[in-house]
């Protein structure tokens, strides 16, 4: 038989920092697969060499096959630059006799939604990593992000339980669904041994558990000056007693000297303020973390499979799990609800957590036998 006409064509589309964890084991699980041609496109959402190159040479993974070199902008223009990109990307895939037979997206970012819109309008069927999850919060750019990319999803990878019962209920069939676990607990799982062989303590002059680690970027925590201020102020005083270390994300950084708070903070005894990190240097510092404090999703995650308390700057989460079994407490942006928490850490008092079932460094692998059983049309 013709070889080209026997394999299944998959276009791997990733954007942002955090695309990058999630894609790399299902690159690597594919490669078992010798029917199967990954072609791993890049958005260009984060195009900062520390937000995105870095994590090609951390995640040992292959160097984009396509680069649509989006960039930021407004959620439309962003969102539309993908959208056009993937569609032409498509198309000229389908016209030279090599046409993409699935697409396979992850997350929650504009690049996820827009590349799954784009070719589910082309009836190029999307295949969504870590689908289902909802915050119920439809103010979070992620959650519309989340529910337009399942809408369209016909093959539906899910991480948590929780996951399950929101696509049941949205009226997706069974046949669809798939409980996989975590792909970016593969990652966690698979690079942590480099992780703490890394000297990023040393550097830092860092021991291990004591210190905390701080990230925060979503706009409701870094928008609002007062909010901003008494969210740093906590941190600034948590330091006194605990050194802390901030990568700071560019969007972040911005506000912190738009609201002339970069300089004090940056000055306050034990405040480490950083640049965004690789992967390995990250995961080096959060594994052996005393405490975390974020706003991300994903390190609400890695921090309940390493054990580390995880003190959330959100008020709500679509990642249940992290809180019911997890090591995460939802803390809003109330600095005082913050000092508490912390103050627990510090005394011993915060609770212990488990790590999730499927949590289990092999879940890319599940993916990946499911997306090479599916014979395309
Ligand atoms: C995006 C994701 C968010 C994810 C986060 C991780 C969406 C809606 N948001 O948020 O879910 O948690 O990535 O980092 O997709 N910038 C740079 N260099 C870059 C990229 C961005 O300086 O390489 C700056 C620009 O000023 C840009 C701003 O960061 O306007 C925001 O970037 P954007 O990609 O829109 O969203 P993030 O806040 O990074």
């Amino acid at each position: 038989m013709n070889r080209a006409l026997a394999e299944t064509n998959l276009a791997c589309v990733v954007g942002a920092r955090p695309n990058f964890m999630k894609m790399a084991p299902i690159l690597r699980a594919l490669e078992r697969h010798p029917r199967v041609r990954a072609v791993l496109v890049h958005t260009g959402q984060h195009y900062d060499e520390n937000l995105s190159d870095v994590f090609f040479d951390d995640l040992d993974m292959k160097r984009p096959d396509v680069c649509l070199e989006v960039g930021s902008g407004r959620h439309g223009e962003q969102t539309s630059r993908v959208l056009e990109g993937i569609e032409a990307l498509l198309l000229r895939a389908a016209a030279d006799g090599r046409p993409f037979h699935r697409i396979v997206v992850v997350g929650d970012v504009n690049s996820t939604m827009a590349a799954a819109l784009a070719a589910i309008k082309l009836q190029v069927p999307v295949a969504h990593v870590e689908a289902g999850l909802r915050s119920f919060d439809r103010s979070m750019p992620e959650e519309i992000n989340r529910i337009v990319t399942d809408s369209v999803s016909d093959m539906l990878f899910v991480s948590e339980p929780s996951g399950m019962e929101n696509l049941r209920r949205e009226g997706h069939s069974e046949s669809q669904l798939h409980l996989v676990g975590n792909v970016m607990i593969d990652t966690l799982m698979c690079l942590l041994p480099r992780a703490k062989s890394q000297d990023a303590l040393t550097n830092l002059g860092l021991e291990p558990h004591g210190y905390a680690v701080v990230t925060l970027h979503r706009p409701a925590n870094v928008d609002e000056p007062e909010t901003l201020r008494g969210i740093l102020d906590v941190l600034a005083e948590t330091a006194q007693k605990l050194p802390l270390v901030f990568p700071v994300h560019p969007r972040t950084l911005e506000r912190m000297k738009r609201f002339d708070l970069q300089d004090r903070f940056r000055a306050s005894t034990g405040v480490r303020q950083l640049p965004p990190l690789g992967y390995l240097d990250f995961l080096a510092i959060t594994s052996q973390a005393r405490v975390i404090v974020t706003d991300s999703g994903g390190l609400q995650e890695e921090a309940t499979a390493l054990g580390i308390p995880c003190l959330t700057m959100r008020p709500n989460t679509e990642r249940p799990i992290t809180v019911e079994e997890g090591t995460s407490t939802l803390v809003g942006n109330d600095p005082a609800r913050l000092r508490n928490c912390l103050e627990a850490v510090l005394c011993g008092t915060y609770k212990q957590g488990r790590s999730p079932a499927l949590w289990d460094g092999k879940a890319a692998l599940r993916i990946a036998e499911i997306l090479a059983a599916c014979i395309h049309r």
